[in-house]
């Protein structure tokens, strides 16, 4: 959830990288990706080039130095697609496969949610996740972005339907992807969402059970989520002897290694963001007056949200489509990142204002 797809990338990249460089580091394909990675053929899968994400941008906005992308289909005509990231993470923990995707046919903006990567918060205040919602509110005016589209992940969800909640004369459908509208009747994974968070902050081996189903046993979500990883650090390291790595740093497109980082105090920061958030008012009853078409979307087997999150939230919200999906985790996106891209295009493509007086009077 908050582990964000972003923030799992930068949690797992430094221990199962590490050790699989320390088992097999002189395979073949010199790929830093774990064996049961390896196909069939005994190749690795092909690590991907971040070059379409085009140039970091900045702008101010609300007090923040936005660190962000815009990239895709800016001649389809269709309303941009925002991306909120989860916790732990950064704008670049989405799976480069679903960007490009969704790029295909649709403007994308990408962002690093205040104090992660290189978005610098000149606050120091706690961070909420209304908080987060007005900050990111102030982004998608400062870039003047019409009606866009909002979609978030985890902490990023909860950032999306607290815009759903309080912004929604200002957007288009938003879609919320193992996310939660807070408050205390919302449920609470096994061992409770505190401690749950305090593992994904520590990027434990177990965190990698608590992402996906089987664990590193669930190889597609697993090896995609590794090989963003790797794709990642090979596009910000300068080894000399590696081909494929430095272009991102000399083409702008991720400055820094950096902008992949964020710190243990950030990721606490947002874990308490989080756990205030399910102390607080559910959203619930701002969101039954949202003019946003929403998607909640969920694994069927999330550990961090539990999918009952999602279906609870679905009974709530007339106006809120449902999508579980049978067999997967809280990274649903690396899991099936085609399925994931075809199901919130659709979605983002049929998507309606809502009226909620209309709503609120079928209701009653
Ligand atoms: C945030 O600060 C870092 C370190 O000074 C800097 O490299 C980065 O460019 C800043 N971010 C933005 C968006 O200006
Ligand atoms: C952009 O989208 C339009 C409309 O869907 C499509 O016809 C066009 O081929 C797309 N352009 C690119 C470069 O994919
Ligand atoms: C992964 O597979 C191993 C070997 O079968 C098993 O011991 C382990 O419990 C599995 N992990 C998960 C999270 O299912
Ligand atoms: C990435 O793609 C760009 C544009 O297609 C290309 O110029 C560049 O050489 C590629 N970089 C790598 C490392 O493959
Ligand atoms: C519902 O939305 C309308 C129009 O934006 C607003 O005036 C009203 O205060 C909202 N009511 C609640 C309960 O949020």
């Amino acid at each position: 959830m908050m582990a964000g797809a972003a923030a799992l990338l930068l949690l797992f990249a430094a221990t199962p990288l590490a050790a699989a460089a320390a088992n097999g580091g002189s395979s073949a394909a010199a790929s830093q990706l774990p064996p049961q990675c390896q196909l069939a053929d005994g190749g690795y899968p092909p690590i991907s080039n971040v070059t379409f994400l085009g140039p970091s941008l900045a702008v101010q906005a609300g007090g923040i130095e936005w660190s962000y992308h815009r990239f895709g289909n800016a001649s389809a005509g269709k309303p941009p697609l925002v991306m909120i990231h989860g916790l732990g993470g950064t704008q670049y923990d989405w799976p480069m496969s679903v960007l490009q995707g969704l790029a295909a046919a649709r403007e994308v903006v990408i962002f690093d949610n205040p104090r992660a990567g290189l978005s610098n918060d000149s606050s120091t205040a706690p961070l909420s996740i209304e908080g987060m919602a007005a900050s990111t509110m102030e982004l998608l005016r400062a870039l003047e972005l019409e009606q866009p589209d909002v979609q978030g992940f985890s902490l990023g969800g909860m950032v999306a339907l607290a815009l759903a909640a309080e912004y929604s004369a200002e957007l288009g459908a938003v879609v919320s992807v193992g996310g939660s509208a807070g408050g205390a009747d919302a449920p609470q994974p096994q061992g409770g969402m505190d401690a749950v968070l305090r593992a994904i902050v520590e990027a434990g081996p177990e965190s990698i059970d608590l992402v996906f189903p089987g664990g590193a046993n669930d190889t597609v979500g697993y090896c995609n989520l590794m090989t963003n990883v790797e794709s990642l650090q090979l596009a910000v390291s300068t080894q000399a002897d590696n081909p494929g790595s430095g272009y991102a740093l000399h083409a702008g497109i991720i400055p820094t290694p950096s902008a992949l980082a964020v710190s243990t105090d950030v990721k606490n920061q947002q874990r308490e963001a989080i756990d205030a958030f399910y102390a607080g008012p559910s959203l619930v009853p701002q969101l039954r007056n949202s003019s946003s078409q929403i998607l909640l979307m969920a694994g069927s087997q999330d550990r961090v949200v539990p999918p009952s999150t999602q279906t609870q939230l679905a009974a709530q919200l007339i106006a809120a489509g449902l999508v579980q999906v049978p067999d997967a985790g809280h990274l649903v996106a690396f899991q099936h990142p085609d399925a994931f891209v075809r199901q919130v295009t659709a979605f983002l493509d049929s998507a309606q204002t809502v009226n909620p007086q209309q709503i609120g009077r079928a209701h009653v």
